[in-house]
């Protein structure tokens, strides 16, 4: 694939290398706004300096203490203090285990929310949001 005809919209869905791979062989890219891609995980923010210690967490309804180990997530632990919480993709990419943040500052770690969002702390994705304070109190 060397070049592209007028109008041409691209999809790839792969893994991170994929689309290097894809541009590498396209001398003509599309327009901005035709190229489309889904990841199976989310690119690195350099942005954001991890935070992969552990913390403590609480489910606000329940009261239930969580201790979140620097090698599990958030969502690995509740899974083991019923009710559940929904979870999908598990990589921070579809939104379905956002949980509001009733107290703290969260680290989010997802592909999700607006700067806005994450200055505020009011919510995360507990599948790969980890905490920057001592204690996260959460909505569940
Ligand atoms: S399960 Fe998809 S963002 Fe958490």
């Amino acid at each position: 694939m060397t070049e592209l005809p007028p109008g041409t919209a691209v999809y790839r869905r792969g893994p991170e290398g994929l689309p290097e791979a894809v541009r590498s062989r396209t001398e003509r890219l599309p327009p901005p706004g035709s190229l489309h891609l889904e990841r199976f995980r989310p690119p690195a923010r350099p942005d954001v300096p991890p935070t992969d210690g552990a913390f403590e967490a609480e489910r606000h309804r329940t009261g239930t203490p969580l201790h979140v180990p620097a090698d599990r997530t958030l969502l690995d632990v509740i899974r083991g203090t019923p009710p559940n919480a929904p979870s999908s993709c598990e990589q921070g990419l579809c939104g379905t285990c956002e949980t509001k943040v009733l107290a703290s500052t969260p680290d989010p770690h997802d592909m999700l929310l607006t700067d806005e969002e994450r200055e505020t702390g009011t919510t995360m994705m507990i599948c790969v949001g980890r905490s920057r304070s001592a204690r996260l109190t959460l909505d569940l």
